[in-house]
């Protein structure tokens, strides 16, 4: 597996609208997308850094999982994700031959049109990881 960057870094916040000035305002970043995942229940707001993304996500209904985060953890970093080059499908089979748990057996679609998936923090000291890439 090879993986080229960190794609994003996905952070549990209560409310969009709160949070987006504290990067726009603070840091000097720009907002460049709002987009719901409706199957993951959240709303997501876009920053870029270099080749990294910050990945807002706002849960918009208390199913959601970053409500149970928020309500477990508080607002924080939630997620890591790693940009794989060769295929997420492969580096899934790839890690669970190496004993890792997985939360996606197989890639589904993420924000942006991406293929992602998941690896358990119970495997990965604690850190929800994603892989993803660009979608085909
Ligand atoms: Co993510």
């Amino acid at each position: 597996m090879e993986l080229t960057h960190i794609e994003h870094l996905g952070i549990a916040v209560k409310s969009l609208e709160e949070a987006i000035p504290y990067y726009e305002n603070v840091l000097g970043l720009k907002c460049y997308a709002i987009e719901e995942v409706t199957d993951q229940k959240v709303r997501t707001a876009f920053f870029k850094i270099g080749q990294t993304k910050l990945e807002l996500l706002e849960p918009t209904c208390p199913e959601s999982t970053i409500a149970g985060f928020i309500e477990k953890r508080g607002e924080g970093i939630h997620h890591m994700a790693f940009a794989v080059a060769d295929g997420v499908a492969n580096a899934l089979a790839e890690v669970e031959g190496k004993g890792i748990r997985l939360i996606d057996k197989a890639p589904r679609r993420g924000a942006e049109g991406l293929d992602i998936a998941f690896l358990h923090p119970k495997s990965t000291q604690g850190v929800l990881t994603e892989l993803c890439e660009k979608g085909k």
